[in-house]
């Protein structure tokens, strides 16, 4: 990881055909669910970002065969269930990664400990540690609810959680422990959330039951079912390819496409508010891979207008977020985004680092306790100063949003800790200047 800053500066238009990185959530319930599963599981396009690698050592930890075959190309043995791992299972940036394996983990007669980096010892893990609690699974914690815990396993019992909070983490964490629980599980989500775990545990060969109810679903996954391996083809990250979108869209004379994008409604929301706001965009060449839909998106520069975001659009759309205050700072008039609680314990507290970020580059913003106003000039670029030096805490998402700010803003912006967009974009520099950012 590099500690130097990046800065962004503005260039001239962007122009090009891109692919995004594979897609994070698919990415890391593809290495787990081929370690749970029996036999061979053949991922392609796997996102080789520093979260993603993390589950797949914890894989190998926990006793797979995982092997990386070529650029994005992985094979995984499972062995039909989990066993005790001899090191310590550190999960580095990733929430996605500990919570579905504590989940996955708890399943099995085994006990593993779990830390991670600053952040992610931070961050909340009650929420997936109260319902595994409920099951018979059981835990111990120098410091309260969070990181470094170890977990012991087994034995489990069945539950129906309604989720407190709209999480597809704890959903799945849930239902991966439900797959070796005495009557398997059931999953009450008020809102509903990603469904990466519901459609791929079907593509191992599991039965789901999903139920509408209201805004959400009622999930519900039999026990005593045992997954066979399956080949996985993973799709380009929508919350990735927000970025170079976004930076066509605020940049003027530009036109990007970004190819193969998963187009599951469950992750629309960014796309879907963008539109509103006035966005050039088009799909293309929409299609199904492996159970998801996918499609080129492009985007031509565009004159935004701001608005409010429906709160209920929020699971749809929660890690895209910190980039579109960004196009919010372009746009004309005040874009309202409220019911984001979640925010403030992602890898960061989203809201507070992007309303200082944003200020520190000359936009109007208001901070609220669940969510943030975005007070745009209406004049593009020339309405947004820059010239910041924004603090990401370690963020990969913020310190991309705020370098895609600085390629159209009027003077530059830099970013601390640009290391860690790694976790989840590791070529996004090369991307964006492939297209005619100036990054360095
Ligand atoms: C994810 C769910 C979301 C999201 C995260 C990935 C997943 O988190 O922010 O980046 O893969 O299930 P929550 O479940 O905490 O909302």
């Amino acid at each position: 990881m590099t500690a130097a800053a990046l800065t962004a500066s503005r260039a001239g238009p962007l122009k090009g055909r891109v692919r995004a990185p594979g897609d994070k959530s698919i990415s890391h319930r593809a290495l787990i669910l081929g370690a749970l599963a029996t036999g061979e599981t053949a991922i392609e396009g796997l996102l080789e970002g520093d979260d993603v690698l993390r589950t797949a050592q914890a894989m190998a930890a926990f006793g797979a065969e995982v092997e990386r075959l070529g650029e994005g190309s992985w094979r995984v043995r499972g062995r039909g269930g989990l066993s005790e791992p001899a090191e310590v299972i550190d999960c580095g940036n990733s929430g996605t990664g500990v919570r579905l394996i504590l989940g996955a983990a708890a399943g099995f007669d085994l006990s593993a400990t779990f830390t991670g980096d600053e952040s992610l010892r931070g961050r909340p893990m009650r929420r997936v540690l109260k319902p595994l609690g409920e099951m018979g699974a059981t835990w111990t914690a120098s410091a309260g609810e969070t990181l470094p815990l170890t977990l012991k396993g087994g034995h489990l019992r069945h539950i129906a959680y309604r989720l407190p909070e709209p999480s597809a983490q704890v959903k799945s964490a849930v239902l991966l422990a439900g797959l070796h629980a005495r009557g398997g599980a059931e999953v009450i989500e008020p809102e509903a959330t990603r469904d990466h775990t519901e459609r791929m545990l079907r593509a191992f060969g599991a039965t789901v039951e999903v139920v509408a109810e209201g805004a959400g679903r009622r999930i519900r996954l039999p026990g005593g079912q045992a997954l066979s391996g399956t080949a996985v083809r993973v799709p380009g990250d929508p919350s990735s390819a927000a970025f170079p979108i976004v930076a066509a869209l605020i940049t003027p004379g530009s036109e990007v496409t970004v190819e193969g994008v998963l187009l599951n409604p469950l992750r629309t929301g960014l796309l879907e508010t963008l539109k509103e706001m006035g966005a050039d965009l088009t799909v293309s060449n929409l299609r199904d891979e492996g159970g998801e839909p996918v499609g080129d998106v492009t985007a031509r520069h565009s004159p935004l207008r701001g608005v409010e975001v429906p709160p209920e659009r929020a699971p749809s759309m929660i890690d895209e977020y910190p980039i579109l205050g960004v196009a919010a700072a372009f746009a004309e008039g005040p874009t309202v985004m409220r019911g984001l609680a979640e925010l403030r314990v992602k890898e960061s507290d989203r809201i507070a680092l992007m309303a200082a970020g944003l200020a520190a580059c000359g936009v109007g913003v208001e901070e609220e306790p669940e969510g943030f106003t975005v007070v745009g000039s209406g004049r593009g670029a020339r309405g947004v100063a820059g010239e910041g030096r924004v603090v990401t805490h370690g963020d990969h998402r913020i310190a991309m949003s705020h370098l895609v700010l600085g390629l159209a803003s009027e003077r530059p912006v830099a970013v601390d800790q640009p290391g860690m967009i790694a976790t989840s974009f590791p070529g996004f520099v090369a991307l964006m200047r492939g297209l005619g950012g100036e990054i360095a």
